[in-house]
């Protein structure tokens, strides 16, 4: 029997967890820290972890935990243990932590280094330039006209993206991020990009140095609101799979982005492993650039990706952390689709302790059709009796309703109803989540 410790607190950790703890050999699935819905599911359970030596690096508490409980392996949600070197930490200490070292996370921790090495390796990426000055900045803008985006350099949880359609809003981005600090240290540096123009799409690949597992395709929506207009946001939903990711757009994604990445870090000395996420661009002739790279599972994509898995999820960890990993998986060939419900405020603000109503019994997911994971939530009362009735709110994402039906559109309405029966003060979710590929299915 197994025992699994997944790090993170998001709708992509519980979907994980949710996966692991189907598996018969597992026993126990710790979630650091988890949310109400790891701690609600079957064989799982929350647990912090926090060292008690102040001296001691803030990894050595989760080294403490896997060598106390007997952990086999570790799944690493969040890019940032991930960027300040966890999976490099467990593996000097003997444990086996699926994610890429700290070298190879720097594709997402830092734009600058994503876009040097893309350039380095011919893989195909929007024009950009790198400033720390405003007023060079500003001149560069003046040349390069609007639409232009602007990307705060470090870690800014998806929201340090300004897609500006006019030189003025450019010009106030660089105001926020050079001079105002609102990103803090993530946007003391900025780099300023050619506007992209095409569909989006998510590639998730699992690597284990050498071989590649594409996970099934994926879109998600990260604008706030419906149309797709709004503030960025870490994706309001998704959904799989991403009908634009034809079989020649997903050959093309293979041999022009995915495998040059797993060629040039094994050049460098520093073998990929773990999740990749290429967040594309994919123009009218079906030609993919690459807009961002993260070190892990896309959140909310994650949700509607393993609600299709069928393969076990640990099983095909375990054969990654082996230097095995299979070509491919096996998948419910029914798209999934995942609508996130937001707290009030969300992105700027968020909203806790709002008390949420109408979360379905657990028993009601029986049939495997629709499956209400967890991202910030957590109880009111955690000593209360019936804990199902006292989640609230903790974060700006607070839950994503994701149904697997027959076409997209089925499972669009299969979750807003799902969605619909969920209230809380301030709940705020977008009712056309998956509306390119529903118009495909339409046409
Ligand atoms: P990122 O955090 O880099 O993924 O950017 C967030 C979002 O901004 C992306 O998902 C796109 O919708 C948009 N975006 C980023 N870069 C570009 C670009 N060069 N051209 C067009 N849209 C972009
Ligand atoms: N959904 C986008 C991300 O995970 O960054």
């Amino acid at each position: 029997m197994m025992n699994i410790l997944v790090i993170g607190s998001g709708g992509r950790e519980h979907a994980l967890a949710w996966q692991c703890a189907k598996d018969d050999k597992v026993n126990n699935v710790y979630v650091a820290p988890g949310n109400a819905g790891t701690a609600l599911e079957p064989k799982c359970q929350n647990v912090v972890l926090v060292s008690t030596d102040e001296n001691a690096s803030e990894h050595s508490a989760i080294i403490d935990f896997c060598q106390n409980n007997a952990i086999d392996m570790v799944i690493v949600g969040p890019e940032a243990p991930l960027v300040t070197g966890i999976v490099d930490a467990c593996r000097d200490a003997g444990i086996k932590a699926w994610g890429p070292t700290a070298y190879c996370a720097q594709l997402e921790g830092s734009k600058t280094f994503a876009k040097e090495f893309m350039e380095q390796n011919n893989i195909p990426t929007a024009a950009y330039k790198g400033f720390t000055e405003a007023v060079a900045a500003k001149a560069y803008i003046d040349e390069q006209g609007a639409p232009i985006v602007i990307k705060a350099d470090g870690l800014a949880a998806g929201k340090g993206v300004i897609v500006a359609e006019t030189i003025e809003q450019a010009y106030e981005a660089i105001d926020d991020m050079l001079a105002d600090n609102k990103f803090g240290d993530a946007g003391s540096r900025v780099v300023i990009e050619q506007f992209l123009q095409g569909e989006e799409a998510s590639f998730i690949c699992m690597i284990d140095g050498k071989n590649i597992l594409p996970m099934a395709t994926s879109q998600d929506h990260k604008r706030a609101f419906e149309g797709d207009t709004g503030p960025n946001t870490g994706g309001m939903g998704a959904y799989s799979p991403a009908p634009v990711v034809t079989q020649d757009v997903h050959e093309k994604v293979m041999a022009q982005v995915i495998q040059p990445v797993v060629d040039a870090m094994n050049n460098a000395g520093h073998p990929y492993t773990g999740f990749l996420y290429a967040g594309l661009m994919i123009d009218e002739a079906g030609d993919p650039y690459v807009i961002e790279f993260n070190c892990r599972f896309g959140d909310p994509e994650t949700q509607p990706i393993l609600m299709r898995l069928q393969s076990s999820m640990v099983d095909l960890v375990a054969q990654g952390l082996a230097g095995q990993l299979p070509s491919d998986a096996q998948w419910d060939s029914r798209p999934a689709l995942g609508i996130v419900i937001a707290s009030k405020g969300y992105p700027e603000t968020s909203s806790k302790g709002d008390v949420i109503a109408g979360l379905p019994e657990l028993d009601d997911n029986n049939d495997n059709a629709v499956k209400v994971f967890h991202a910030g939530t957590a109880f009111s009362d955690s000593d209360a009796i019936d804990r199902e009735k006292e989640v609230v709110t903790n974060g700006g994402r607070v839950l994503c309703v994701t149904a697997l039906a027959d076409s997209i559109s089925d499972a669009q309405q299969a979750a807003l109803a799902v969605t619909g029966a969920i209230s809380f003060d301030g709940a705020q979710y977008r009712r056309d989540i998956g509306h390119h590929a529903i118009a495909r299915e339409n046409s």
